[in-house]
């Protein structure tokens, strides 16, 4: 597969590592289509890479099925999916003001896990009617764990949880699509500098970076577009987690 002739559904692509696979992908020549619920970011981004951009909630079955339909309409194909979207909350199991919310812990699954998945199957139903590659591929998606699925920090037992099912799925569903021609790939990443970090203080930002052995840095959003570009172009990686955090290991 090459980026010059992808159409690709971004979902969380008004903002972060999404926006930045957007304009990446873009840039290289491929067809985007936008799917966030962020309408005002989600459509000057589009805009901005000439690419689309379909309102959507990844957790509802009816909104996602409306967006790959606007996607298939637009760019005529899909031939990647990169799944983006998804929240973060900080809180404990039992805190200072109570045990966790339970609504907290739902909407993180539903969002960061259920909806990964309800995206990549409608998606990966439209994937499988492609005229297949000479190899025989027929596209690719990429999901969007993170090293919490492994090294969870306090507070993060919703989002750790919901991870950890991104990184459980990517096998399982490489296997089901497999006689289709559609590999599935997930991207763990670190600590990168998106509109959620930048939002903590200063000196916090540097304790972050601190820690990351090498580079001593955090990640820029353009080198998980990077990464995710090169997924699509690389048709022998299947069914494995990579993960892209400088070596850190969060104790
Ligand atoms: N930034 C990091 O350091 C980091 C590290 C590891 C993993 N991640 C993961 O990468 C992904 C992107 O993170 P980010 O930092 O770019 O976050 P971000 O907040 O900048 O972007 C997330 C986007 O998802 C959209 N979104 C949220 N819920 C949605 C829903 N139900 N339907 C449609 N769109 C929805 C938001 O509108 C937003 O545009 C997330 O899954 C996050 O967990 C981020």
């Amino acid at each position: 597969m090459h980026l010059s002739t992808t159409a690709a559904l971004v979902t969380g692509g008004a903002s972060g590592l999404g926006e930045a696979t957007a304009r990446h992908f873009a840039s290289e020549g491929a067809q985007v289509t936008i799917l966030d619920r962020d309408v005002e970011r989600g459509t000057q981004v589009a805009a901005e890479i000439g690419g689309h951009f379909a309102q959507t909630d990844v957790t509802d079955e009816d909104s996602v099925a409306a967006a790959v339909g606007h996607g298939m309409a637009k760019m005529g194909k899909i031939t990647a999916v990169v799944n983006c979207a998804g929240i973060a909350y900080g809180i404990k199991t039992v805190g200072k003001e109570g045990p966790h919310p339970l609504d907290a812990f739902q909407r993180t699954i539903d969002i960061n896990l259920v909806g990964t998945f309800n995206v990549s199957r409608l998606a990966a139903a439209e994937m499988s009617k492609n005229d297949p590659e000479p190899d025989g591929a027929r596209g690719v998606i990429i999901n969007t764990a993170s090293i919490a699925a492994y090294d969870g920090q306090k507070g993060q037992a919703a989002y750790a949880a919901s991870k950890g099912g991104v990184v459980g799925m990517t096998l399982p569903m490489a296997r089901d699509l497999a006689s289709t021609g559609i590999r599935v790939m997930t991207i763990a990443p670190g600590i990168f500098m998106t509109p959620m970090l930048a939002g903590l203080p200063e000196e916090v930002q540097q304790q972050l970076a601190a820690d990351v052995p090498n580079p001593a840095r955090l990640g820029d959003p353009k080198e998980y577009g990077r990464l995710a570009a090169f997924i699509v172009e690389m048709g022998y990686l299947n069914g494995e987690v990579i993960r892209i955090d400088g070596a850190l290991r969060m104790r």
